[in-house]
């Protein structure tokens, strides 16, 4: 059975302080009303707070994801961070590939297949996160785009090391925005990404791909998101800095 995940994703907030309450509360929350023995918690917090918080996470539900790294080993890449230095202070998951990063910073997909490959080479787990933008579903052009995802930065892959990353489809339009795509859409996108996964590898590898959706899940929606047969959970953002609401979303697999 595919493994089902409710992945908090802070990005740049909350002080040491702040999120080692936030930790606290979550982790014991999860420990008390999860009981899933199929969904995993996984929390993308800052990269200063790593060392610390895998220490603190006592509970086989939750573990500690970074929310990026470089794909080389070590070097002249001033501010950046190794998967091997993620990996020395118990980082078990790193989300690659954000909107965000790519937008903001750049990044591309051939630079992104580069950091999966990092991060698999040292035995963790990549969250391949995509999405496409408003503009490109208003022009009909979002499944070949988010298609072209996979494609570019995952099928250079074996099957075997595939099956080792965690897919988090984001539609750039949700992010942050309150507008969360409808249950009908987060499916059919997901449907496409995992019939595209099978074009290459074959139905078997394609159905043990887990594949979260993004983009203003919420206490309130994720019951009926994580009700789809093809997503497999959530990568959450704002709703993964309150403890309530994100212990809640963690509670709504079926
Ligand atoms: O990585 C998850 C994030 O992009 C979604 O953010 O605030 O819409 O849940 P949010």
């Amino acid at each position: 059975m595919r493994k089902k995940y409710a992945a908090g994703n802070w990005k740049m907030n909350k002080t040491f302080e702040e999120g080692q309450i936030l930790l606290s509360e979550v982790v014991n929350m999860v420990n008390d009303e999860m009981n899933n023995p199929n969904v995993h918690v996984i929390l993308g917090v800052p990269f200063p707070y790593l060392s610390s918080f895998t220490k603190l996470v006592n509970s086989s539900k939750v573990s500690i994801a970074a929310q990026n790294c470089h794909p080389k080993p070590s070097g002249a890449y001033t501010g950046e961070v190794s998967v091997q230095m993620l990996k020395s202070v118990g980082v078990k998951y790193v989300i690659i590939g954000h909107s965000e990063r790519r937008e903001y910073f750049g990044e591309s997909d051939a630079f992104i297949a580069e950091k999966v490959d990092a991060i698999l080479a040292e035995g963790l787990t990549p969250i391949f996160c995509c999405g496409e933008t408003l503009a490109q579903r208003e022009a009909g052009i979002h499944f070949d785009f988010v298609c072209g995802q996979l494609t570019n930065s995952l099928f250079h892959l074996s099957a075997e090391a595939l099956q080792k990353v965690v897919i988090a489809y984001e539609p750039i339009w949700a992010i942050g925005t309150g507008v969360t795509a409808s249950s009908a859409q987060a499916q059919e996108m997901h449907k496409i990404l995992r019939d595209h996964l099978a074009s290459k590898y074959g139905q078997t590898v394609a159905d043990e791909i887990s594949i979260l959706y993004g983009g203003s899940v919420g206490a309130g929606n994720a019951v009926e998101l994580f009700s789809q047969p093809d997503v497999d959970g959530g990568l959450v953002g704002g709703a993964s800095l309150k403890s309530r609401d994100f212990t809640d979303i963690s509670k709504s697999f079926p």
